[in-house]
């Protein structure tokens, strides 16, 4: 097994290289995202959500603004919940301008994780958002980061998405759930994700590598999220040693009919 999830991390300086955070540096870790990030409304209910583990085995704070349904814009993808550009950001900003929430730039780390809401049904699988592709999506995701870089944030880890295409939601094996009940190709839209979640994640990459050199001081780590669930698929063993038997191809109850 071949696995590593940090892709690379580049640094803008003038002749730096690849050299990220010093240990002990970070006191702040700030959160935009979706249901995956959310701490308060999540799938999972009852447990909880990956920054917390991550602020509490780091010993750091935690100040989220990942909302579940989220897409990055609106204005491309509707969808009825709060957005990245349009309430997230200008929610930290507004923190951040009244001085609820006091953050020193170099001791801050930002994650940014989307694209889940926006390329899936109900949006761009589905059709519902003619004239918007990948790539106003992916361009989107990357303003947010040059929009936090200009309001003073240094530090970013960027996630990319997951195969989407195993979920039960959009595997080619896949059966009416309370996400979608309606008649379609199971095997087409799981082929599809592929596609998109692929190439979504190679156009941030190819982006976030030509923003890089316009943003003097800044860091950016691109978190393979994709090969890591991959590797849970493929390797449940190594992550989950629970009581219950192994099992990467339900979900919780929740998602299960329907009904729920
Ligand atoms: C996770 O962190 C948030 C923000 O600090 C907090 O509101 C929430 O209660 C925490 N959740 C759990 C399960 O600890
Ligand atoms: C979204 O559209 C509204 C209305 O046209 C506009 O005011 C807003 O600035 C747009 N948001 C972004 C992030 O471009
Ligand atoms: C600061 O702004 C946030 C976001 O708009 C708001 O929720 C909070 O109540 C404000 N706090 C103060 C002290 O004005
Ligand atoms: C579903 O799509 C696959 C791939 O395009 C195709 O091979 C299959 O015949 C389709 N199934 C139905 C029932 O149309
Ligand atoms: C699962 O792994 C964690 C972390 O290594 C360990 O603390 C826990 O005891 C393990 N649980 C079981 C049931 O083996
Ligand atoms: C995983 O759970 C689903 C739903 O309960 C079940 O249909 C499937 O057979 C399970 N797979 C394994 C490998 O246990």
């Amino acid at each position: 097994m071949v696995f590593a999830p940090l892709v690379f991390v580049v640094a803008a300086a003038v002749g730096a290289t690849a050299v990220g955070v010093s240990p002990g540096q970070i006191t702040d870790l700030v959160t935009f995202g979706d249901s995956y990030t959310d701490v308060v409304a999540i799938g999972d209910l009852g447990t909880a959500a990956w920054p917390n583990y991550t602020a509490t085995y780091a010993g750091i704070r935690l100040h989220p603004f990942a909302k579940s349904g989220a897409v990055c814009s609106n204005n491309l993808t509707r969808r009825p919940f709060p957005s990245f550009l349009e309430d997230e950001i200008p929610t930290y900003l507004a923190e951040i301008a009244n001085r609820s929430l006091v953050l020193r730039p170099e001791n801050t780390l930002y994650t940014i994780w989307f694209g889940t809401n926006d390329i899936g049904r109900a949006a761009l699988l589905t059709g519902d958002d003619p004239g918007v592709s990948l790539v106003e999506v992916t361009a989107c995701i990357i303003q947010g980061v040059k929009t936090l870089y200009k309001s003073g944030a240094r530090n970013f880890i960027f996630q990319n998405m997951i195969p989407l295409e195993l979920t039960v939601l959009y595997a080619a094996n896949s059966y009416p759930n309370s996400y979608w009940v309606f008649e379609r190709n199971t095997t087409e839209w799981s082929i599809f994700m592929r596609e998109m979640t692929h190439s979504v994640n190679k156009l941030a990459e190819l982006m976030l590598q030509a923003l890089i050199p316009t943003l003097p001081g800044a860091h950016i780590a691109l978190f393979d999220s994709h090969s890591l669930f991959q590797d849970m698929y493929d390797h449940p063993a190594l992550y989950l040693n629970g009581t219950a038997p192994l099992n990467v191809t339900s979900g919780v109850p929740r998602i299960q009919t329907p009904s729920d």
